[in-house]
């Protein structure tokens, strides 16, 4: 379903420290613009951030991008992040407008992005459409541009043909697959920071699929 508009969302982002308006412009230096320099995770389809926001506070050692073709979703987004942190701004998130399918203009190899979340992506289902999802193997083609060697991808999903689809993708692109799961929740030890869509689709019963894959 369509988010209702939000005319508070662009000023807001407009006025928040951490969302960047020009992202392309940091291309090669993302490191230099987080206060300190740490690894670089994406957030592909942050979404409304509660997977990003909790991840970050607890994850201090790392930076990270969320990154949204929603203004509305990233308003309510940046929200989110500041509930989690209260008062405090956090220094090692940057949000941005982006559309992910141009990605390689964004990041460069000097980069060195360490991760990539990919949570609960449009799983396109009509045919003509596959090479839209996040995790086609012509997208993955274009992470690996500038995805460090031994970079990481972790993938989940409430689709079980997206999943299925997305590990022969993960194939396909020369991925080495270290962690694959048809139910995440039942997983023993494994650490799992909720997305909004995997609390909605949970209290639907619908088991969370996820995959974690290597860069060789
Ligand atoms: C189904 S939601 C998932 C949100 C969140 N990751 C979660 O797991 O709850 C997908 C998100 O991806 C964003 N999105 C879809 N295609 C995109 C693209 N090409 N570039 C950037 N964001 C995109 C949408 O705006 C939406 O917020």
């Amino acid at each position: 379903m369509r988010m209702r508009t939000k005319s508070w969302a662009k000023p807001e982002l407009a006025a928040c420290s951490y969302y960047i308006p020009e992202p392309e412009a940091l291309r090669g230096n993302w490191a230099e613009k987080f206060g300190e320099k740490r690894p670089v995770h994406l957030d592909l389809g942050c979404g409304k951030c509660l997977f990003l926001a909790e991840t970050a506070e607890k994850h201090r050692e790392i930076n990270y991008v969320g990154i949204d073709l929603s203004y509305d979703i990233l308003g309510v987004g940046r929200r989110n992040i500041q509930s989690v942190f209260g008062e405090e701004q956090p220094d090692n998130v940057l949000l941005c407008y982006y559309n992910i399918e141009k990605l390689p203009r964004l990041f460069l190899p000097e980069d060195k992005i360490e991760r990539l979340y990919i949570n609960f992506c449009n799983p396109w289902p009509a045919a003509k459409h596959h090479k839209r999802r996040l995790t086609h193997t012509r997208q993955l083609e274009g992470y690996f541009s500038f995805l460090k060697p031994g970079g990481e991808i972790w993938f989940k999903t409430d689709n079980d043909d997206l999943y299925l689809a997305t590990k022969r993708y993960f194939t396909e692109a020369g991925l080495e697959l270290f962690f694959d799961t048809q139910d995440l929740h039942a997983e023993q030890g494994v650490e799992n920071i909720l997305t909004e869509h995997e609390i909605m689709f949970s209290a639907q019963g619908i088991k969370t699929k996820a995959l974690r894959a290597r860069k060789a």
